[in-house]
């Protein structure tokens, strides 16, 4: 260890960081080279390429219809719900979906503790499923564009070959635009009609919410097979599921019928998205506006499981005295050490820094959270007990973590004649 720092310290600029990382925190990354990137030090990703749970290639190079027996953790693209049309026929009419007339989105509804998600098992026999409260529906695309989730996983696998970053990324795109008003693909808006800032404008998502691209390929080729059907918001949806289990996580449905949104404002994002250093009583109020409990916001910062944070980010609560010396003092040298640029990144998860499991509790509860806001979780007694649980049974975090990230994929969704469904996901029609 006092070599690799040595050597670390015997180089300069960005390699002084990317030795020392590589000794001090992924040592199994070693034989990589850094790559730099536009935006600082990006870390490759040698483990998730090759994770036996990893269906890129599967995604990417062939079409060939689905095996007989899939891993547990592959999708599969079976029309699971061929026998039960009529059901989802009669769905999709009560939702709307045969006329798209455009309305006014509805007002943001708070869906309070009712509004409780039964955990998704992963790879049951498929029921159409409507969800209580937002209308949401199992195999809504089944008649109008039934290829649409295998087009989406198409386009971000072929992404995630290029840039495997891209899905912790989109996890988050995901999570930003439902926490804030709903998941109607808002985030996605250029602009709105009234000029003013969007949300992809505001400081929370600023230059480091990314992903656009995928999703606007995705859009691209849907429009082109299924025009005027699939909404940005759903594609957002179904992403997000496939980037969670491309790194790690048991696959679950995703209910659609989601509406695009016909605004987007910078000013919304400030009380709906917690900040690392938010109070943890105002994040729990956050989510709790949103239907989303503690144990649901302890679960679900479990996504820190995977991805990176930029040194700007959390390099303050580092350089400051008093919270500094809350965490573990050797994790607190080597972020201090590798942050040298604000844009530098640094692993949320520094021993598998890939990969959805449960690992990463482990290090918020040995006060290794780079970000404050998981720390005060972590340091809450609630938190605390539900992180312990979370640490000791993986099994346990999937099903919730499913559970809870499908509720927070039905927070304030448009469905029916609400919204629309846009042309291209940058701007309302
Ligand atoms: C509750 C409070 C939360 C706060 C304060 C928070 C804050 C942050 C911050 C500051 C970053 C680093 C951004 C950067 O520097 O690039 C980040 C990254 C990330 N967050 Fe959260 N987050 C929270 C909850 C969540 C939730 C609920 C999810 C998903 C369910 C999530 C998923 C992610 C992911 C996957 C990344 C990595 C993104 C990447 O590597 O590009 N976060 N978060």
């Amino acid at each position: 260890m006092l070599n690799c720092m040595a050597a670390g310290m015997a180089a300069r600029g960005r390699i002084i960081a990317a030795a020392f990382i590589s000794c001090a925190l992924i040592l199994p990354l070693l034989a990589s080279a850094f790559e730099p990137s536009e935006s600082g030090l990006r870390f490759p990703f040698p483990d998730f390429i090759n994770s036996p749970s990893n269906n890129i290639e599967q995604g990417i190079q062939t079409n060939d219809p689905p095996k007989e027996e899939e891993p547990e953790n592959q999708m599969s693209y079976k029309s699971p719900l061929k026998d039960k049309k009529p059901k989802i026929e009669q769905l999709r009419e009560q939702n709307g979906v045969e006329d798209q007339p455009e309305a006014e989105p509805a007002e943001n509804e708070d869906h309070g503790d009712e509004s409780e998600a039964k955990p998704v098992e992963g790879n049951g026999e498929p029921e159409p499923v409507e969800n209580a409260k937002g209308g949401l529906i199992e195999g809504f695309y089944e008649k109008d564009c039934p290829q649409a989730e295998q087009i989406v996983n198409e386009v971000l696998m072929k992404n995630l070959q290029k840039d495997a970053t891209l899905a912790p990324a989109i996890v988050r795109l995901f999570s930003h635009d439902c926490l804030v008003k709903g998941c109607d693909a808002s985030i996605l808006l250029d602009e709105t009609p009234s000029g003013e800032d969007v949300e992809k404008k505001a400081g929370p998502n600023g230059p480091f919410v990314r992903g656009f691209e995928v999703i606007d390929e995705a859009k691209e080729r849907l429009e082109a097979e299924c025009p005027g059907v699939v909404s940005c918001a759903d594609i957002i949806a179904f992403a997000n599921r496939d980037s969670l289990v491309n790194t790690g996580l048991p696959t679950y449905k995703v209910a659609a019928g989601r509406r695009d949104g016909l605004s987007s404002l910078a000013e919304n994002v400030k009380n709906n998205l917690p900040v690392p250093d938010t109070p943890l009583q105002e994040m729990i109020d956050m989510f709790k506006r949103k239907g989303l409990t503690l144990e649901d916001l302890v679960v679900l910062v479990g996504a820190h499981s995977i991805g990176t944070a930029h040194c700007g980010v959390v390099k303050s609560r580092l350089f400051d005295k008093r919270k500094s010396m809350e965490m573990d003092q050797n994790y607190v040298e080597q972020m201090r050490f590798m942050c040298t640029r604000d844009d530098n990144m640094l692993p949320f998860d520094g021993v598998t820094q890939n990969k959805m499991d449960s690992q990463i509790y482990n290090e918020f509860l040995a006060k290794r959270a780079l970000l404050e806001s998981d720390h005060v979780l972590a340091k809450d007694p609630h938190g605390n007990d539900i992180m312990k649980k979370m640490a000791g049974d993986q099994a346990a975090w999937f099903a919730k973590f499913i559970g809870a990230i499908v509720k927070m994929g039905g927070i304030e969704v448009l469905t029916g004649n609400q919204g629309e469904i846009r042309r291209q996901c940058r701007a309302v029609n």
